[in-house]
């Protein structure tokens, strides 16, 4: 089988995109798969990085070579892929399967999806409503708290909202609030905000990324708890062992820095530490996000446990394409679950062709 393995892309985490490829990749058998890496440029442009032998391989980051040709995947061309290099015959690839390694915007938002439907390719992971779905902060958290799933309180902002400092604190109860953009991943755009001029530059920088922002209650002191869903090709879904995110106190929060910038940003504890009862509550409710989502393939879904009330779980956010580095939460998740990354691998594939 060919496999197209999709990363980069107009988002801003096009380089954590192509940390996660390189592992990806790594963890593709180069004996049962053609492996097509192609990397989207910032400006959109699909470009093929390797004709079909997976160079790149045991790298640390997949790259886009300097004149990488230029690719077109065709609608309705059951993953005919013409190599538009300029000179000589138009050369074409027939993908099989697409592994879209995006991450945020343009990637994991439902937008590569459709292109993919049209394109009548199959494709690893969420379609086109789950991905859309579990990419907007706003959107995904209306339809959890409609079907009764504990969420953070929050306020959704456009620019044409007004919402100061002061009316977001007593609508949202508490001084400490967290601004965030809707659509984005890596807490890239996100602050923390406990007074006015902070609150105004949150917001200003939140909507530097989308038109839509999210402002939330902090949970003071919480822990951060995370949990891979898995989808096999029967439809069974299952929740892995749980993980713990325990940012330096340096940073704050798990911030783009803490996850990919300082190597002593954050500590992963796999498993986390918690009552059998707890973890089994958080597991189902993993489960249930990844269902109200209507998410397919995989998923991670993060939480906040308040360690000083037992009613204080609250979803944070699912992703619908987690990070997949040599130090992301998914697959080591799934490792702890006794399933590497390669069986993980054939899995996620398993899905998709079915
Ligand atoms: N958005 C990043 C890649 C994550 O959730 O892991
Ligand atoms: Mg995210």
């Amino acid at each position: 089988k060919t496999i197209g393995l999709l990363f980069g892309g107009r988002s801003a985490e096009h380089e954590v995109s192509k940390l996660s490829a390189a592992n990806v990749l790594r963890a593709l058998d180069p004996d049962r798969y053609d492996i097509v890496p192609i990397g989207i440029g910032r400006d959109g442009r699909w470009l093929l990085c390797d004709n079909g032998n997976g160079g790149g391989r045991g790298a640390k980051s997949l790259e886009i070579p300097d004149g990488a040709p230029q690719v077109a995947l065709l609608p309705g061309g059951a993953g005919e892929m013409i190599v538009l290099n300029g000179a000589g015959p138009a050369r074409s690839l027939n993908l099989d399967a697409v592994v879209p390694v995006l991450h945020g915007p343009n990637g994991e938002d439902g937008t590569v999806q459709g292109f993919l439907e049209l394109a009548n390719v199959a494709y690893v992971g969420s379609g086109v409503m789950g991905s859309a779905a579990g990419m907007d902060k706003d959107i995904a958290k209306r339809l959890l708290r409609d079907s009764g799933l504990p969420v953070v309180p929050f306020l959704t902002l456009t620019a044409r909202s007004h919402v100061d400092y002061k009316a977001a604190k007593d609508a949202l109860g508490t001084a400490d609030l967290f601004v965030k953009p809707a659509n984005m991943g890596s807490s890239v755009g996100v602050s923390r905000a406990s007074s006015a001029e902070e609150f105004d530059r949150a917001c200003e920088r939140a909507f530097r990324y989308d038109g839509k922002v999210l402002v939330e209650r902090s949970v003071t002191g919480a822990r951060e708890i995370e949990c891979s869903v898995l989808e096999d090709a029967s439809g069974d879904v299952r929740a892995s062992p749980l993980g713990e995110i325990v940012p330096a106190d340096s940073h704050g929060f798990y911030s783009y820095d803490a996850k990919y910038i300082d190597a002593d940003g954050a500590l992963l504890r796999i498993p986390a530490e918690l009552s059998s009862f707890a973890a089994g509550r958080i597991q189902d409710l993993a489960v249930a996000t990844f269902k109200t989502l209507a998410c397919e393939g995989l998923a991670r879904v993060d939480f906040f446990l308040d360690p000083r009330n037992d009613d204080g779980l609250y979803i944070n956010e699912v992703n619908t394409l987690p990070g997949f580095t040599a130090i992301s939460m998914y697959p080591k998740l799934w490792e702890a679950g006794g399933l590497p990354q390669s069986e993980l691998m054939e899995v996620l594939l398993g899905h998709a062709i079915a």
